[in-house]
């Protein structure tokens, strides 16, 4: 493939669409999209790992309070996105649309009804770089839809899920693919026939 370098700023990359649910300082709930979100692990704590930038009101109550849910956001859920995402702009006029507000199962969070999957995390600790906070979050629990069918919860069908995928635009996933494994042998005959391929390109 050719391809060529570019300056290394902001860029695409591919980012999963959550909405953060937290509690204020006066016990009201507040909800905010966050897509620099990815997960990883220490022993058998399973973790969401999550950025903020600047000072909103998400990143001072996940610091004072420790914790929050991650709300996963569907395609049907993009205008509550959109909503909470620019309703600190000047444009005042738009409408607060209707959504339902739940809570966590094992910590005090605030969630959202409509959201197919949403995670309870709970702060464990977090780095600095410049202006952003990137959180190391334990998750408690994991709430999904009742009416998802699946053998455990690593075996999701995302497209069931139609989850939001973000890249400085909004995207929703095609087709499920398989499993780990299902393109070894695709992979191995695909690359002999390439390999072939330019070999005899060279010739
Ligand atoms: C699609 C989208 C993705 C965003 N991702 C992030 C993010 O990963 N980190 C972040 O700090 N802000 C992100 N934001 C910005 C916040 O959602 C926005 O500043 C929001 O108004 C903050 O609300 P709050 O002040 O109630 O916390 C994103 C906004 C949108 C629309």
């Amino acid at each position: 493939m050719k391809r060529r370098s570019v300056e290394p700023i902001y860029s695409m990359c591919v980012q999963p669409s959550f909405i953060i649910g937290t509690y204020n300082e006066d016990r009201s709930y507040n909800f905010a999209p966050i897509t620099w979100v990815s997960a990883t692990c220490e022993g058998d704590s399973y973790m969401l790992v999550i950025s903020m930038f600047g000072s909103k009101k998400t990143k001072q109550n996940v610091i004072r309070d420790g914790k929050f849910s991650a709300n996963l956001v569907n395609t049907s859920m993009l205008p509550l996105m959109d909503y909470f995402g620019t309703k600190h702009s000047v444009d005042k006029k738009v409408e607060e649309p209707v959504y339902g507000v739940g809570h966590g199962e094992v910590l005090e969070v605030p969630t959202l009804d409509e959201s197919p999957w949403v995670y309870e995390c709970e702060v464990a600790r977090s780095v600095e770089t410049g202006d952003s906070t990137t959180f190391f979050c334990p998750i408690r629990n994991i709430q999904m839809d009742e009416n998802l069918i699946c053998e455990d919860t690593f075996d999701v069908d995302l497209t069931v899920l139609d989850p939001v995928i973000y890249s400085g635009r909004y995207h929703s996933l095609g087709k499920m693919l398989g499993r780990i494994g299902d393109f070894r042998a695709k992979h191995t005959a695909g690359s002999a026939e390439r390999n072939s391929f330019s070999y005899k390109q060279k010739l």
